[in-house]
C-alpha cells in the first residue's frame, strides 16, 4: 500500500535511505533507548552531560548502564571507535568522535581507532589499495584534530596492524555463518569474500584491551546507529571467545543538507560539509540547504516555520550551537516566524566557517605527532 511506503527505510553500515523512525529503528536492531535517569547517571558520575547525551543525538545504546556499574565499581573500559577511509571527513562523522572525546576527558580511558582501509578496498571504494592508505593518512590528521590525548588513544589502518588483529578475526569468523551475515546484511552470491568476512576484523578492536591486559576489560563503541549490525555480530561472538560483549552508544545521523529523506553522505558531495570545505563553499551548500521556512517571507513571519523538519536547525542542534538557551531561542523564533530562512543560514554559515577554520589549524600542527598515536605491525 503507497501509505505504507511512506514508513520504509533502510539503515545498514553501506546504506542508509528513506526518512529513518528512530523509534522503529531502536525495536528492529534490538537497542535500548538513552532515558533520562541514565543521563542523570552520566551527569552523577562525570560531573556533567555532553549537549549531544541531553539532547537525544545519541539516544541508543546496549549495555552502556553496565559500563558505568562497572566504572562504579573501579573497572575502567576501553573506548573504541572507527573510519572508513572513503573520501574526506564530513561534519557528521565527527558526530562520534566529539563525543568519544568527551567520554575520554571525563572517564580518562584507554580509545582503539580502526582504520578500515581494507573495508573501503573490498567495498569497492577504491580500485587500489593504495588509494584508501592515502585518504586514511589524511583522515588521520582529523582525528588528531578531534583532540584526543596522544598518551591514551592508539590509531591503527587495518593492512598496517594485520598481524595483530588477524588470529583474533580468525577466531570470531569462526563463529560467523554465510546465513547470518546474509540475514544481517542481505549479502548474496554477487558479494565478493572478503566483504562477508570483514565484520569480522571491525569486531576485533572490542578485544584489544583485554588481550592488551591479559584480563576482561570492558569495551565501549560511541558510533552512529549504522554500524550497529557489525557489532550485533561481534556481540554474538564475544562470549563465545571468552570476553565480555562490547556496549554501544549510538547516535542518530545527520541528514545531508537537502533534507532527512539521506544521511550526509560522501557519495552527494553537494549536500555535505567536508572538514575540507572554504568559507564560499560552505556559505554555497548551506545558501541552498533545505529548511522547514515558508515559501514567502510573508507567510512565514506571519505563520512560523518548522524547525523539525529543517535540516538547518538540524546542523545547530547536532553539533553547531552548544548553548542550550540559543538553541532554544532559534527553535522558538523560527516557530513564531520572528527567524527568517535566510538569517538562520547566515549565523549557521558563521558558525561552521569559524569551527572549520579552528579544525584547519589543528589539523596544521597534527602533521607532527602522528606516529605518536600509530599502532604497526
Ligand atoms: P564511516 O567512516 O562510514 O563513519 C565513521 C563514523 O561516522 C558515523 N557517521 C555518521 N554519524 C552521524 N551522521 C552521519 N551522517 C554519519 N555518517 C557516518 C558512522 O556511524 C561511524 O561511527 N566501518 C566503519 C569504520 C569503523 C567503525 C568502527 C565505526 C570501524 N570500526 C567502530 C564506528 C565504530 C565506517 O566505515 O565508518
Amino acid at each position: 500500500m503507497p501509505g505504507e511506503m511512506a514508513d520504509e527505510f533502510i539503515v545498514t553500515p553501506w546504506e542508509v535511505k528513506g526518512v529513518i523512525d528512530y523509534d522503529k529503528l531502536v525495536e528492529r536492531f534490538g537497542t535500548q533507548r538513552i532515558d533520562e535517569t541514565m543521563i542523570e547517571r552520566v551527569r552523577r558520575i562525570a560531573g556533567e552531560v555532553h549537549p549531544m547525551l541531553a539532547r537525544g543525538i545519541f539516544y541508543s545504546h546496549r549495555d552502556f548502564n553496565w559500563i558505568l556499574d562497572e566504572y562504579e565499581k573501579g573497572n575502567k573500559f576501553a573506548l573504541y571507535t572507527g573510519r572508513g577511509p572513503s573520501s574526506g571527513v564530513h561534519v557528521g562523522h565527527m558526530l562520534p568522535w566529539i563525543l568519544t572525546k568527551w567520554l575520554q576527558d571525563k572517564f580518562h580511558v584507554k580509545l582503539y581507532f580502526q582504520i578500515t582501509d581494507d573495508e573501503k578496498y573490498l567495498f569497492k571504494d577504491f580500485d587500489s589499495l593504495d588509494d584508501a592508505k592515502k585518504i586514511a593518512y589524511d583522515n588521520i590528521l582529523d582525528i588528531i584534530a578531534t583532540g584526543f590525548d596522544p598518551k591514551l588513544t592508539k590509531i591503527f589502518l587495518d593492512t598496517e596492524y594485520i598481524g595483530h588483529l588477524y588470529p583474533v578475526a580468525i577466531r570470531v569468523s569462526k563463529h560467523v555463518t554465510f546465513s547470518i551475515t546474509r540475514a544481517v546484511f542481505g549479502f548474496g552470491h554477487s558479494n565478493n569474500v572478503g566483504e562477508i568476512f570483514y565484520t569480522s576484523i571491525q569486531a576485533v578492536p572490542c578485544f584489544l584491551e583485554s588481550i592488551e591486559q591479559g584480563s576482561n576489560v570492558p569495551c565501549l563503541i560511541p558510533c552512529g546507529i549504522d554500524q550497529d549490525p557489525h557489532f550485533r555480530i561481534a556481540r554474538d561472538a564475544a562470549p563465545l571467545l571468552g570476553y565480555y560483549k562490547p556496549a554501544l552508544l549510538h547516535s542518530k545521523l545527520l541528514p545531508g543538507l537537502r533534507g532527512f529523506g539521506e544521511k550526509m553522505s560522501s557519495s552527494q558531495p553537494e549536500t555535505v560539509i567536508f572538514l575540507s570545505d572554504g568559507e564560499k563553499q560552505v556559505r554555497h551548500k548551506i545558501s541552498n540547504a533545505l529548511t522547514g521556512g515558508r515559501p514567502t517571507v510573508e507567510e512565514h513571519r506571519r505563520l512560523g516555520g518548522n524547525p523539525d523538519i529543517c535540516v538547518v536547525y538540524a546542523n545547530y542542534q547536532f553539533i553547531f550551537e552548544p548553548d542550550e538557551n540559543h538553541l532554544k531561542s532559534v527553535y522558538d523564533t523560527c516557530r513564531s516566524g520572528a527567524r527568517i530562512c535566510g538569517d538562520c543560514k547566515v549565523e549557521l554559515a558563521d558558525k561552521i566557517v569559524d569551527y572549520l577554520r579552528k579544525h584547519e589549524e589543528r589539523k596544521e600542527k597534527a602533521r607532527d605527532h602522528v606516529d605518536e598515536f600509530m599502532l604497526r605491525d
